[in-house]
């Protein structure tokens, strides 16, 4: 191996990721008096926080009664029974103020005409446990994650947070189960780094690029979950990929729920809302998954729309203009971009596409990193948190609704900066680290880097794409899922060959994709071994051979490890069906009709 200097840092907390969920929790410990690092491999504005759209939802009530027990109510719904209803219920009780926080901090929320927050309607956010639609979904017109990402970084740097911009994170350093740090490697000099730190917080966002068509930016490779995999711990849930209804088709461009909020509607090829028909109550508002499968079904059966019949319209073409371009101007401008079409005349060419990892690294509602430990589910791996959408909390369950994302980065992000303000001791002294453990994560670039296989990264990475978008897709079948297995344990294996051509350090994209495709496939496996495994249908997983969800042997979370050069193992944790305090009971299970 060739030598590597390692640069060494201490932190009290580091956190890894600088999207919306890492910058509220960087910013959250440094208002504690901590000593904050945040590593990120793009800009802090860059982060794919940015491209959320539709908004934020939080009680507040602008547009009509509302209440944090019905925004409850949806989610544990919504989440089709997986959610943890502690963490649910410390999700929506801290909404309101998240938000409220996030204005005083200056995000240009859209107004009502009394001046209040302007909030739209979104699927499956309900009034009064289920009657119809509620309005609860706070926008920034269709920029919302826009101004939240760059509110979030202006606040950051104000509280002297460090950024170590374009840094990519390589692995955990881990001494006795405990994390002690993370080494990282500098895009633009080449120099490897070591961040030892009291508290790293992975906030590195989700994979939906294991996939070939997903609204996630190219940058979303799930690098902090691949790092808890490599530190040998599990992932929760990873089965449960939420498609979302309206990707452009053969663009997977992103175009808001928010379209349908504002009262856009889906048809097929017979000109019919075909939305009634599956969700008679909230129609198009109905929760993704079910609006993804009833697109998926509709297509299937012969009413998709275009000549090859493969996709279904949105039509907004019936909304005023002014509304158009005051509330959903970016999509109108993507839609024109990416579809050629004029949202003002034509409808928009839509496909479910994939769009957010409802499983991720396990935590508590502090965000504490948990395994299954001496028989303990909950046992909290010290030095080890976890934020956002790279984390499980579990609040989304089996299938988040819209607009939750944002919420879950804001108000766990600030639940991170709270407990590091609890947890870290500012007087003791950093961690060291050992160098046996950082040796072998440079072995492991150095390996990649010099890899002088036959097979380049790019043809085993759309090999995954490809395995992971037919077989592990919107509807699921024992035998499509064993096939998916099969195809990705030899597409994994086929790693052993790899090639990589650039053998410098500075700015090596070619050995970055490497690493984010080792990354991936890893999740990949995960993902569908994860997916073959679970015997029911619950929110994103819809297995057509077991159509209905089963609460007596599955209302468990999956948990997954895969150590290098081992197997996917699988075991499970029970989900929280208790809540946080004595406000609200624990919801229980029934069926899950819109
Ligand atoms: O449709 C959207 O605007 C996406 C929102 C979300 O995923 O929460």
């Amino acid at each position: 191996m060739a030598a590597y200097e390692l640069i060494d840092h201490e932190y009290d907390v580091v956190v890894v990721g600088a999207g919306g969920s890492g910058l509220r929790a960087a910013l959250g410990a440094a208002q504690q008096g901590l000593k904050v690092a945040c590593v990120t491999k793009v800009f802090p504005t860059r982060s794919h926080t940015v491209a959320a759209q539709g908004g934020i939802s939080a009680s507040l009530g602008n547009m009509g009664e509302d209440s944090w027990q019905w925004h409850m109510y949806d989610t544990v719904k919504g989440s089709d029974w997986l959610g943890d209803q502690d963490a649910i219920e410390y999700l929506v009780r801290n909404a309101p103020k998240a938000v409220y926080e996030l204005e005083h901090w200056g995000v240009p929320f859209s107004r009502t005409e009394e001046g209040k927050i302007y909030q739209r309607a979104f699927g499956g956010m309900t009034r009064n446990f289920g009657e119809g639609p509620v309005q609860r979904t706070c926008a920034a017109a269709d920029r919302t994650g826009h101004a939240i990402l760059h509110t979030l970084y202006g606040q950051s740097v104000r509280r002297e947070v460090k950024f170590f911009v374009e840094y990519f994170a390589l692995d955990l350093i881990m001494q006795d189960g405990a994390c002690t740090g993370v080494t990282a490697l500098q895009l633009d000099t080449g120099q490897m780094h070591q961040f030892r730190a009291k508290m790293v917080v992975l906030a590195t966002g989700g994979y939906g690029r294991a996939y070939f068509s997903a609204t996630s930016a190219h940058t979303c490779t799930g690098d902090g979950n691949a790092m808890v995999l490599r530190a040998g711990l599990p992932l929760q849930d990873m089965e449960f990929v939420q498609f979302h209804p309206t990707g452009i088709y053969g663009a997977g461009c992103l175009i808001t729920e928010g379209a349908r909020g504002e009262g856009g509607y889906l048809t097929n090829s017979e000109g019919e809302r075909f939305m009634e028909r599956y969700a008679p109550t909230v129609k198009d508002l109905a929760p993704r998954d079910m609006v993804s499968r009833s697109m998926t079904i509709e297509i299937r059966e012969g009413r998709g729309v275009g000549p090859n019949k493969d996709h279904i319209f949105l039509h907004l073409d019936h909304l005023d203009p002014k509304i158009l371009h005051q509330r959903l101007p970016g999509i109108s401008e993507s839609a024109k971009i990416f579809a050629g079409v004029d949202v003002t005349k034509e409808p928009i060419p839509v496909l479910p596409t994939v769009h957010y990892n409802m499983g991720g690294i396990p935590t508590n509602y502090h965000g504490e990193v948990l395994t299954l430990r001496d028989g303990n589910p909950d046992s909290v791996v010290p030095g080890l948190m976890a934020v956002g959408e790279a984390a499980c909390v579990s609040v989304h369950g089996a299938n988040r609704l819209g607009s939750n994302s944002l919420t879950d980065l804001v108000v766990f992000g600030r639940a991170v900066g709270l407990r590091c303000g609890e947890v870290v001791d500012k007087a003791s002294a950093v961690p060291s680290a050992s160098k046996a453990q950082t040796d072998e994560h440079l072995a492991r670039l150095d390996r990649f880097r010099n890899a002088s296989g036959s097979t380049p990264t790019a043809k085993l990475r759309l090999e995954m794409q490809r395995a992971m978008q037919s077989d592990a897709a919107v509807f699921r079948t024992g035998k499509t899922l064993d096939e998916g297995v099969q195809k990705l344990r030899s597409i994994d294996a086929a790693g052993s060959d790899i090639k990589t051509t650039d053998r410098g350090l500075i700015w090596n994209t070619d050995l970055i994709e490497t690493l984010e495709y080792d990354n991936l496939i890893a999740q990949a496996l995960v993902t569908i071994e994860g997916a073959a495994n679970r015997t029911e249908s619950r929110g994103a997983h819809a297995r057509e051979d077991f159509p209905d969800r089963d609460d007596v042997n599955w209302m468990k979370h999956t948990l997954a490890w895969k150590r290098p050069g081992e197997g996917v193992q699988i075991d499970y944790r029970p989900v929280h069906k208790y809540t946080m305090s004595k406000d609200i009971e624990y919801i229980e299970p029934k069926a899950r009709v819109y």
